[in-house]
């Protein structure tokens, strides 16, 4: 079945990568990548899908409602999955604010969208930095769903506080929502820093 799926952040290092996975395995589907081009985001990673009659880049801020409201009204998507974010843990500690901003108030804005055109699924990438860290010299230890939330910069507690609101759309108002919480990845399309 053809669906839409709109991808945040997908001009950086790992939503890029979800962009040509998800155009080669469903060539079907619409992809729809929105993108603020931040530092961290970069069009010429995504120069061989631009002429993909199935792709369309948009370039927006997910904290800019009235912008997030009219694609989401244009494109009806089926699924969001939102990769955007401010991810590096040296410039949080330099300056917490954007984090605060598109990491939490961000995803709001997307999970308000989401309520108010429908969704079938909205997907938070999400980071195992929210549990904390592990002591070197222990590799018996790891984390668990069950894990505390224990973090440690404003980084990882912006992303913490924005998978607790997820959690809270979902229960306050039935949101269809999934969480991943992968460790570091590394590869191509990755900024240098
Ligand atoms: N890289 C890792 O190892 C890793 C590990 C765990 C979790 N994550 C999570 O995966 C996601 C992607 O990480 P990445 O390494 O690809 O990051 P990245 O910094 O390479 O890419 C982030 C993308 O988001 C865009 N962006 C930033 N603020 C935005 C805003 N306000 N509106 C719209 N777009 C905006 C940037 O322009 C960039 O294209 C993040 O949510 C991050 O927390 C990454």
């Amino acid at each position: 079945m053809k669906k839409t799926i709109i991808v945040t952040g997908g001009a950086g290092f790992i939503g890029s990568n979800f962009v040509f996975h998800m155009l080669g395995k469903y060539p079907e589907y619409r992809i729809i990548c929105l993108d603020k081009l931040t530092y961290a985001g970069n069009l010429s990673t995504l120069k061989n899908v631009m002429d993909n009659p199935n792709f369309r880049f948009v370039k927006l801020d997910i904290c800019d409602r009235k912008g997030v409201y009219e694609l989401f009204e244009e494109e009806k998507p089926d699924v969001v999955v939102n990769f955007a974010a401010e991810s590096h843990v040296d410039r949080s500690i330099e300056n917490p604010e954007v984090f605060l901003q598109t990491n939490i108030l961000g995803t709001q804005v997307l999970m308000d969208a989401c309520r108010k055109y429908g969704i079938e699924r909205y997907h938070q990438v999400s980071t195992d930095e929210v549990y904390g860290d592990l002591p070197l010299d222990r590799p018996d230890l790891f984390f668990t769903e069950e894990t505390p939330i224990h973090t440690s910069s404003p980084y990882s507690s912006s992303k913490a506080g924005a998978d607790l609101l997820v959690m809270a759309y979902h229960r306050t108002f039935g949101l269809p929502v999934t969480i991943s919480r992968c460790s570091n990845n590394y590869g191509p399309y990755h900024f240098p820093e």
